[in-house]
């Protein structure tokens, strides 16, 4: 169900296939007045197929809602909640070149949605909290991926959280013991511990790619970061809910200010 419709005829659809071509390199392949903005990408028909996978996870109807898209791209995932009727809808990006796709990609949709140049460490600027928050495929790329949670957590989450990583390693979970002593046997080497694999170089010749956790390692960290999972509706998918920041019972871990600690 639509509840934002394209404005007919909104935009300037002149030399569209031009412009589009002006704008690329595209990673999202949308779909502008039938016209395709990376018809050969190397991930199939991205996010559109992604997108297929998760998408009855998410309320249908949007209305009444804020939505924040961090590490937006080209638009996709904000447009498509507009579409579902989202009362507004914020997407940011640290890359401008993908912001001005984003634009481009609205306007001649005819779509209302604000795209901002703004990095994930950033966010507390904008004093505004949304009832989802979209982060999907950002957080391998960042240097210091279990802060940008914490700051998503702490400054702009208020209820969902859509989140998706790449994932590398064992698929099991191993069961974590509370605490281990220092002399035993270290569960470290067992497939299902929590591990992040650091990226010193490159991986798929993108050196923008710095840690890639495993699932048992995923899972942790947004638990960790105040996010329960409430599904995973494909392997690197999840969607989460705002609770409190974890506290053990001998007191907080970490000077990391959570919210109510
Ligand atoms: C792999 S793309 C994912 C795009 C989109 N979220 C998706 O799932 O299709 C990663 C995006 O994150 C953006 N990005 C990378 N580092 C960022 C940061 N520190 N803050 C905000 N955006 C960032 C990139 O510019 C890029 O658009």
């Amino acid at each position: 169900m639509l509840f934002t419709q394209e404005r007919e005829g909104a935009g300037n659809t002149d030399n569209l296939e031009q412009r589009i071509a002006e704008l690329g390199p595209w990673f999202h392949n949308l779909r502008l007045h039938g016209v395709q903005t990376a018809p050969r990408h190397f991930l199939g028909d991205y996010p559109e197929v992604k997108y297929a996978s998760f998408r009855t996870v998410l309320p249908e109807d949007m209305r009444g809602m804020s939505v924040l898209d961090i590490g937006c791209n080209a638009g996709f995932y904000s447009l498509e909640m507009k579409r579902r009727g989202a009362d507004r809808v914020l997407g940011i990006d640290a890359d401008e070149h993908y912001l001005r796709q984003a634009r481009f990609a609205a306007e001649v949709s005819g779509i209302n949605v604000e795209f901002r140049h703004m990095a994930v460490w950033d966010v507390a600027k904008l004093r505004e909290t949304f009832d989802l928050v979209i982060f999907m495929g950002v957080l391998y790329h960042l240097r210091h991926p279990l802060l940008a949670l914490d700051l998503i957590h702490e400054h702009v989450s208020r209820d969902l959280f859509l989140f998706q990583s790449m994932q590398r390693g064992s698929k099991d979970i191993a069961e974590i013991e509370e605490d281990y002593d220092i002399t035993a046997p270290a569960p470290f080497d067992e497939p299902g511990y929590p591990k992040l694999h650091f990226i010193e170089q490159r991986y798929s010749k993108d050196p923008t790619n710095w840690w890639i956790p495993n699932r048992a390692c995923t899972e942790a960290m947004l638990r960790s970061a105040g996010f329960a999972i409430e599904a995973r509706p494909e392997h690197e998918v999840y969607l989460c809910r705002w609770q409190p920041v974890p506290v053990p019972a001998d007191g907080p871990h970490c000077v990391y200010p959570a919210k109510d600690v």
